[in-house]
């Protein structure tokens, strides 16, 4: 996820750009540019790290002109360096992107089969190139380049172009990345989302995927990319600045939970090989030889990413069969654990950043363990630590409770697991393919469960007054059950639980009353039936039930139900007549985590902002933690 912007008309565009990318830093900041046309062509300014160092090289190369294109980086492909900074240049083209090229590896070698020499390891470089080859071959118009670059281009984009042959206008294109475009006196804009242009115009028009635009000070021309004109009238956004950074949403953290279809699309873009129902090797940071050598995989990490660390045990345990293991981090710092050649050590980390998981990488790498880094930032410290990567690529995460990056590492350690039953023979094509394809519909069935947030902030209003919440599950529900509770404890700061469903008859049941909400992660799987057992025994106890469930499944509904008449208990808990009961989709047992987890997301939202409570930047937390 980066942010993109463009300028035409008749001011100079330099600061305009600047103050563009600064609304758009949320989207991803270790390295930004600009090009200009100056008069003496396109000129770029590049520099990594945060906007303030592109102002100071602005300061000391100024860029002059009333036509340019900016970009504020979140790396996907090449760590930030300013080489892998955007704007990226081919002969008198320059342009920025956001999204990821899924045939790069295949573009790179025809290019450089041609005698291109690539300067970056971006796959966007390979962009530029594609647009100044087909200006070279006769393109005069650079849209009509565009249109034939984007010819050879798979995968999600919105790109903004300029070219030293055409300095008078900006051409822009969209498949699966966000671009809008702004309409101004004598001057237009386009940008990956609202706040970037909003302190200039109101008026905005949305580009749809497939298609792409013309911009000069005084035309915007739409049209889609085979070449029809397309008419479409622009709207007003009455959003103020901050409303607009946030999407319209109340706070970054529903926005977050509100992105991750988004992000499990990016995260398995390039990555998933339906037809040979496997998983693309290059992209993991894991060889096959590997794969087939490695006798254990100890999982290393802390908070929301030990919980999907724990799912990923669970599955490379079924997939592929091997014994692995799960540790946290700081807990590897304490002991003196033992590591054997053989072992993979998989460190799962949104930041990348985590000391104690950072100490556990170091301290695996010294006994010559293999390390893979399961990360959201490119060339972080842990990934810089281990000895390959792999990506997640949710964009940044604002609010400090993770959510897109959860489910984000969720999808990446599944296609892990799938690769590596695959490449040790556990799982065959029929089974992968059940999985991958099952993975695959997985953003839109997020959307589904999205869609009920009104059902789950009625519960929320609920029990907004309880003082503890227990979450049960079973197998890979059980770290969903932890999740959830840690999420309803992080910003709500009611004290919650979780545990596996199967523990509870150990302990937990002596608290059960009525005074005490149960959740329970209970989707239709193989566990199905004795998580059901548990839920009995819960009702039993007069303990209050709201249960995830798959669609359809009247059982837990009715199980759900109060008998009794709706009352009040001694903490204010009404026992209601509509059962607690929040459903998904179908889907198959590997995935079903992806799904659940989203209701407890929002119901730790709702009921942290029913109380009132700061739900982006909760008490004592911080999102990075580099202390131990
Ligand atoms: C909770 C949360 C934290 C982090 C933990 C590890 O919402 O975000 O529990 O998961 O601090 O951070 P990373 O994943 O950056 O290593």
């Amino acid at each position: 996820m980066c942010g993109i912007v463009g300028y035409v008309g008749q001011k100079d565009c330099a600061p305009i750009l600047v103050e563009g990318l600064r609304r758009l830093e949320y989207r991803g900041y270790d390295s930004a540019g600009l090009a200009v046309h100056t008069g003496r062509g396109v000129e770029i300014v590049r520099a990594v790290g945060k906007l303030s160092n592109l102002d100071a090289a602005l300061k000391k190369n100024p860029l002059s002109g009333t036509t340019g294109i900016g970009h504020t980086r979140w790396a996907t492909h090449g760590r930030p360096s300013e080489a892998n900074a955007h704007p990226h240049v081919a002969g008198h083209v320059a342009v920025v992107h956001n999204g990821i090229i899924e045939n790069h590896v295949q573009l790179r070698r025809d290019l450089e089969s041609r005698g291109v020499k690539l300067q970056s390891d971006t796959d966007t470089e390979i962009v530029a190139h594609l647009i100044d080859e087909a200006m070279r071959q006769g393109r005069t118009r650079l849209s009509e380049a565009v249109r034939t670059a984007l010819g050879h281009v798979r995968g999600a984009y919105a790109i903004a172009v300029v070219s030293g042959d055409a300095p008078d206008e900006i051409v822009v294109a969209k498949q699966d990345s966000p671009l809008v475009l702004g309409i101004g006196e004598n001057e237009n804009f386009a940008a990956s989302d609202i706040p970037a242009i909003l302190a200039h115009t109101r008026d905005i028009i949305l580009l749809h995927d497939g298609e792409m635009a013309v911009l000069t000070a005084s035309h915007v021309e739409i049209s889609t990319l085979e070449g029809t004109r397309i008419t479409r009238e622009h709207k007003r956004i009455d959003w103020s600045p901050m409303q607009a950074e946030k999407g319209g949403y109340k706070h970054f953290m529903l926005k977050e939970i509100h992105e991750q279809p988004r992000a499990i699309e990016d995260t398995l873009r390039g990555r998933v090989d339906l037809p040979n129902a496997d998983v693309v090797g290059a992209e993991i940071g894991l060889s096959a030889e590997l794969a087939q050598r490695v006798s254990r995989v100890y999982f290393v990490a802390c908070g929301t990413s030990a919980h999907s660390a724990m799912a990923g045990r669970y599955w490379v345990e079924q997939l592929a069969r091997i014994p692995s293991t799960l540790e946290i981090g700081s807990e590897v710092r304490t002991r003196d654990p033992v590591f054997v050649p053989n072992d993979l050590v998989v460190a799962v980390s949104q930041s990348g950043e985590t000391l104690d998981t950072l100490a556990a990488v170091k301290a695996a790498k010294a006994a010559g363990a293999h390390v893979l880094a399961v990360t959201n930032v490119v060339d972080s410290a842990i990934a810089r630590a281990s000895d390959g990567a792999l990506y997640t690529h949710a964009g940044p995460e604002i609010g400090v409770a993770s959510t897109k990056c959860f489910t984000s590492q969720l999808a990446a350690l599944l296609m892990l697991a799938i690769y590596m039953g695959r490449r040790r023979g556990t799982l065959d094509t029929d089974g992968a393919h059940r999985v991958l394809d099952a993975l695959w519909r997985v953003p839109a069935q997020m959307r589904e469960v999205l869609a009920r947030g009104e059902d789950i902030k009625a519960i929320a209003k609920k029990y907004l007054r309880t003082r503890d919440m227990l979450f049960l599950g079973r197998g890979t529900e059980f770290p969903v059950a932890l999740e959830g509770a840690l999420k309803l404890k992080e910003i709500s700061y009611i004290h919650a639980e979780g545990y596996a469903a199967g523990e509870m008859k150990h302990g937990p049941i002596a608290l059960i009353d009525e005074d005490m909400p149960v959740v329970v992660v209970c989707p239709r799987d193989n566990q199905y039936d004795k998580t059901f057992s548990n839920m009995e025994e819960v009702k039993a106890r007069e303990g209050q039930l709201i249960a995830v469930c798959t669609e359809g499944d009247e059982d837990v509904r009715a199980l759900c139900f109060s008998d009794a008449a709706p009352r009040s208990s001694t903490r204010g808990i009404l026992s209601a007549a509509e059962p607690d009961v929040i459903t998904i989709p179908e889907a198959a047992n590997e995935v079903q985590p992806l799904l659940t987890v989203l209701p407890l997301q929002l119901l730790a939202y709702y009921m942290a902002d029913l109380k009132g409570t700061d739900v982006d930047q909760p008490r004592n937390l911080a999102k990075t933690v580099t202390v131990e």
